[in-house]
């Protein structure tokens, strides 16, 4: 079995819900605060470990108390904390969350996570079976000198390219695996796809997006699923019909398990399958990081019609 390497950010979210979301330079009472831990490198380990891959997260905290709550969680959810860091002269990250009616809006002030550097990666051991997964939170050189490191290593690389931001394109050279959602399919593919797309379209997005006919490209679509190209054929998973309270680090628990999955030796398609089912139990729960579903969970689900 390989084991899973997460690149990324660590952040304490600090969530505010409410019936709705205030418009600009609006006011709105909240129902209450609460504090999860979050960050999508650590969402996407603690999904990882806690469906059963051996996991190492490879991040930045400050040295405040968020750093010490947030490192403690990790260590107890059995995640390799050896290669994150506390750092002096950066407060750990912060997300600043509005949740209401499940969806939400998220401020992210990156503090220890822009420090990240290409020498917290260096000493990194991968090998061949093991998934190397980063997405957008950390510095564009380190996600790519780490993808970098592990093509080299000959292990798998997944890229959660969230949030969306433009980046040079070359570092889709360096990545098996895209997994993103239809803002992040948007700004990359350009030609204003839009949510409600047909799947066709989305197809066709994703595949302007490969930069080798194996490489994977998949479209989370929130409650409608996921659409992607494996193989470069089309797959189309329908979403799981559940009564969803909180969206926040669904995308994470899909990178998560999706990694778990490939690094236990699982087909793409299957593994695929299997994160769908994953992120829908993610959504029934509040918060993110603590909202990770455990294997057993998902077995249970997976035993049951959709
Ligand atoms: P976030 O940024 O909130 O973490 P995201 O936009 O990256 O999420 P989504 O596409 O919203 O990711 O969701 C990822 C996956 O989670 C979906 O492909 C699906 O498998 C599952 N999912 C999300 N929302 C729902 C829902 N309401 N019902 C069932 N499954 C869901
Ligand atoms: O993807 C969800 C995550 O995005 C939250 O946990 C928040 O920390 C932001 O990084």
């Amino acid at each position: 079995m390989g084991r899973v390497f997460v690149a990324g950010s660590i952040n304490m979210d600090v969530v505010a819900t409410a019936d709705r979301h205030p418009k600009v330079g609006e006011t709105v009472a909240g129902n209450a605060v609460l504090y999860f831990p979050g960050g999508k490198g650590a969402n996407q380990a603690v999904a990882s470990a806690k469906l059963g891959a051996s996991t190492t997260l490879i991040g930045r905290l400050g040295q405040d108390a968020f750093g010490d709550e947030l490192k403690a969680f990790l260590a107890t959810e059995g995640i390799d904390l050896s290669f994150v860091r506390q750092t002096a002269g950066a407060h750990t990250g912060t997300a600043i969350i509005t949740v209401a009616k499940a969806d939400n809006t998220i401020v992210v002030i990156p503090g220890a996570n822009a420090l990240v550097d290409a020498a917290d990666v260096a000493g990194v051991m991968l090998g061949k079976g093991d998934i190397a997964v980063s997405q957008f939170e950390i510095p564009l050189a380190t996600i790519d000198a780490f993808l970098e490191r592990a093509r080299t290593a000959g292990a798998m690389t997944i890229l959660n390219p969230a949030p969306a931001l433009t980046f040079d394109r070359k570092l889709l050279d360096l990545v098996d695996a895209l997994v993103l959602n239809e803002t992040e399919l948007g700004l990359l593919a350009g030609g204003g796809v839009r949510e409600s797309a047909d799947d066709a379209r989305f197809i066709d997005a994703a595949r302007s997006l490969q930069t080798s006919p194996d490489q994977t490209i998949c479209v989370t679509l929130g409650q409608r699923g996921v659409v992607a190209l494996v193989g470069g054929a089309p797959l189309i998973i329908p979403g799981r019909m559940v009564a969803a309270i909180d969206t926040t680090g669904a995308g994470d628990c899909f990178v998560g398990a999706l990694a778990a999955q490939l690094a236990d030796g699982a087909a793409m398609r299957d593994a695929l399958e299997y994160a769908n089912a994953a992120a829908s139990i993610c959504v029934q729960r509040m918060g993110a990081a603590p909202s990770m579903p455990t294997a057993e969970e998902v077995e249970a689900l997976s035993k049951r019609a959709l």
